[in-house]
């Protein structure tokens, strides 16, 4: 059985106080929870705090980027080490907003997702199309070239250690979701797709559904066999709708 994964990706969103409430709120509520592990992926500027706010709670710390070097003269960015240092267990590599808006190639994600590993962390791989790609019907052919880069740089079993991701990018904080059976369709290849590397590991990778995920429609795409869990943006800086989609995934 894979456990249900929810994470909220907060992106360049909040402030240092409402940062604290949020997290105040979303530790009570989640103190009830048994059976879903959750996430909370803030900017890295708040991370050692809501770290240590989160202590003694079962909620985890993920970042929502790092650097594929591991240290030196790289002005502005993050190394995986320094996320271990400050507590987190999760890192999201190859977000759709990094590859579109900050020019993330699949190779660069595939060296990401391989710091993450050599740091300890558990990588959140994101991976999707577009509208238009979508439209061309090229869903799949995209989604492999984006998990073979990975594949090729990691192997099968490096990808274990993580997660993956599907956000579509047409989904994503549009209010436009993918239907649990478009969502699931893609899942599924995903899966049949690691399985032609390793079955085994097919089995036990979780795979994440991302895209305008709300309380009123978490439960209809978690009940789907190869939906494994939610990547969370919006939603997941209200405490309220972010507990009630992890109560979903219960
Ligand atoms: P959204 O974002 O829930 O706001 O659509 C999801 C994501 O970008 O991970």
């Amino acid at each position: 059985m894979r456990r249900k994964l929810v994470a909220g990706n907060w992106k360049m969103n909040g402030s240092r106080k409402n940062a604290q409430a949020l997290v105040e709120a979303v530790k009570q509520g989640a103190a009830r929870l048994k059976h879903v592990e959750t996430v909370l992926c803030p900017p890295f500027v708040y991370l050692s705090e809501v770290g240590a706010q989160l202590a003694g709670s079962a909620i985890l710390l993920g970042a929502q980027n790092l650097c594929d070097k591991t240290e030196g003269a790289y002005t502005g960015e993050v190394a995986g080490t320094m996320l271990r240092d400050v507590g987190c267990s999760y890192v999201i590599v190859g977000h759709s907003e990094r590859r579109s808006l900050y020019g993330e190639t699949d190779e660069l994600v595939a060296l990401k997702v391989a710091a993450a590993l050599g740091a300890g962390l558990k990588p959140i791989l994101c991976l999707g199309e577009t509208l238009q790609e979508r439209e061309q019907n090229i869903t799949e052919a995209v989604a492999a070239r984006q998990l073979d880069a990975v594949l090729k740089t990691v192997g099968v079993e490096g990808l274990a250690q993580g997660v993956v991701a599907y956000e579509p990018v047409w989904a994503i904080g549009t209010g436009r979701t993918a239907s649990p059976a478009q969502a699931q369709e893609v899942h599924a290849y995903l899966r049949r797709r690691i399985a032609a590397h390793n079955a085994t590991i097919a089995g036990e990778i979780r795979i994440l559904y991302g895209g305008s995920v709300k309380a009123d429609n978490a439960a209809e795409l978690f009940a789907m066999p190869d939906i494994d869990g939610g990547l969370i943006g919006g939603a997941s800086l209200h405490a309220g709708q972010f507990l009630a989609i992890c109560q979903a995934a219960e």
